[in-house]
């Protein structure tokens, strides 16, 4: 039973882990060595987890007390961040994030829902029918990454 609640500040630990275990073991397949290490050291950054946990619509997906998932809001309708725990992956959970994400975009009186996508994560988007807006590339800490910007009207 995965059920869905508001994160806490408790619950920052399990959610950086969660950040660097996927980036590292299921975002790897698509980007460089460097790129991954880069990405995945955002973990480290606590206050900034913290202030996103305090300040943004952030849920997590808990099963038997543990974190499994996780997705937050910017700006009310731009979805910062969607990872689903490594060995949780292909179980719906995502989906399950993510349908209560754009169901408070709505309630945000929003009419569409954006975001940057990994490669890893465009044929999950793709299958919520999200359109590609543009492929682009991003600079993050000195790297560059190619990611996709997409959204859904509602
Ligand atoms: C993208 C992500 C959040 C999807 O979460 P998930 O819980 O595995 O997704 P779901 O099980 O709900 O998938 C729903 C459907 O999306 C599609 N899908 C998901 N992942 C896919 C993949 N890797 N390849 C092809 N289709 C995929 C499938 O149609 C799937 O349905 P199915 O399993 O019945 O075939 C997860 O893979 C993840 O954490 N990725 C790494 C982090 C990331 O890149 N996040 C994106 C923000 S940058």
């Amino acid at each position: 039973m995965i059920q869905v609640r508001q994160a806490q500040i408790k619950d920052s630990l399990e959610i950086r882990s969660i950040f660097r275990d996927t980036i590292i073991h299921v975002n790897a397949k698509d980007y460089s060595e460097k790129q991954i290490a880069t990405w995945a050291s955002g973990a480290e950054d606590i206050e900034q987890w913290e202030e996103r946990i305090n300040t943004l619509y952030f849920i997590v997906a808990e099963t038997e007390n543990n974190i499994v998932g996780f997705a937050y809001l910017k700006n009310g309708n731009y979805l910062d961040g969607l990872f689903v725990h490594k060995d949780f992956q292909r179980q719906g959970i995502g989906s399950k994030l993510l349908r209560i994400v754009e169901s408070q975009v709505m309630m945000n009186d929003f009419e569409v829902i954006k975001s940057d996508v990994s490669k890893t994560a465009l044929p999950f988007f793709d299958n919520k029918y999200y359109d590609v807006i543009k492929k682009q590339k991003k600079n993050y800490k000195g790297l560059v990454f190619e990611n996709y910007l997409v959204e859904k009207p509602f």
